[in-house]
Formats: C-alpha cells, structure tokens, sequence
C-alpha cells in the first residue's frame, strides 16, 4: 500500500477524484491516510469526512513565523509516515525542508500544460485568464514532481484540452478539470503505486 497524504486549500474535486479512483478500482494499492489542508473552511476537508479519512488543518495565520509554520507542517506530515504527498489544488508554498526530505516523493497537478502559465503567481483562475488573453487554442493540465523551484519539477503527465470559443475563465477551468485533471492524477498515483514511474537526471519516465 502506498500511504499517500493529499494536501489541499479549497474545493477538493481532484481529492474527491482521487477518493473515487480509490473506491471504483482505478488506483489500485493506495491508500490516503491523512488529508491536510491550511484552509479551516475548505470544503476539500468536508470530502476527507465524509470519506472517513484523517484530516488536519495547518495554517500560516496560526503563528507568527513562516518557519514556525514550516515545522508545524512537517510534524503533520510525518506523524501520517506517507510514502507520497499530493499537493491537489495546495496554495501554500511547501517548506524547503520536506521537500529536501521527500525528494521525488512530491507529487503537484498545476491546470496548465508546463511549461506555459505557470511559476509564481500562475494559480487557480489565474491561469485560465492568462491562457484565454494569449489566446492559446489548447491547453491541459500537468502532473509534476515538487522541486524546490515553482512548478519547475520533472513532469511526469501532461494532457491537452482544447479551448473552445466564448470560453470563460470559469468554463475553462472546469474542463480542464473535467477532461484532464482528474483523469491524470488518478492515474499517476496508480503507476507510481505500481512501481511504474522512476525520476532520474531531472526527468520522470514511466515504465509500463
Ligand atoms: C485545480 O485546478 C488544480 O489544478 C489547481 O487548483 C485547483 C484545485 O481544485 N492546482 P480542487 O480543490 O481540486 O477542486
């Protein structure tokens, strides 16, 4: 079993996907065992509950140093032992630290295909007003390893969506979701339970 935390802020539909993927057989030997989010209000938690899963909330506002927080974060973590992390929609910058500890153990999905809008401040809505004022014709979304950059980490799977005309930030944004995303990260968390994925010289491969 592959003992998997899933870190969130807001609305958890990619945890939900990931919770479903779980119950219908699609991942196959994973096992979330806590869901953290730095959100008290998000309804991503209300999905943990309802799902009986372990969950905390962490967040920045609680203490007066971001390092405070850090250690607070970690502590968290470890106490679930994962063997993978998930951040699903996680808008909080993850500590130096347990990235260093989690090396390739970190998993993100960022609703663009990287290595277009995304980096530091590419987020949420964000990325589809960008993506819709360029004009682009296709978009996607991205499962990457967290490295200390932002959204710099090796891509593991990426998918396209088209952008259709008269399209909104919002619509967007929900077929993104509805097309790639929660397609690609129940995926991904599959192969890497099945021992299927390997990261070296800074890329990800799968190997089927
Ligand atoms: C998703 O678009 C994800 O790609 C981005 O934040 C959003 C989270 O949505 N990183 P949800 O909380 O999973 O519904």
């Amino acid at each position: 079993m592959l003992k998997t935390v899933v870190c969130v802020s807001g609305g958890g539909t990619n945890l939900q996907a990931i919770i479903d993927g779980i119950a219908q057989g699609a991942i196959r030997n994973v096992q979330i065992v806590r869901v953290i989010s730095n959100n008290r209000k998000a309804y991503a938690l209300e999905r943990a509950g309802q799902a009986g899963i372990d969950a905390v909330c962490v967040s920045p506002k609680d203490y007066e140093e971001r390092e405070q927080f850090n250690e607070a974060f970690l502590r968290k973590v470890e106490e679930a032992d994962p063997d993978l992390i998930v951040l699903a929609g996680f808008l909080v910058v993850v500590p130096p630290q347990l990235i260093r500890r989690y090396e390739n153990r970190i998993i993100n999905i960022h609703p663009s295909l990287i290595p277009a809008f995304c980096g530091k401040g590419y987020y949420g809505l964000k990325v589809h007003e960008a993506a819709l004022a360029r004009g682009v014709k296709v978009t996607g979304a991205t499962v990457h390893f967290v490295d200390e950059g932002t959204d710099t980490g090796p891509i593991l799977m990426q998918k396209a969506v088209a952008v259709e005309d008269g399209d909104t930030p919002e619509r967007l944004q929900r077929r993104v979701m509805e097309e790639a995303e929660w397609t690609i990260l129940p995926k991904c968390l599959d192969l890497i339970a099945a021992g299927k994925v390997r990261v070296s010289g800074g890329q990800a491969y799968i190997e089927e």
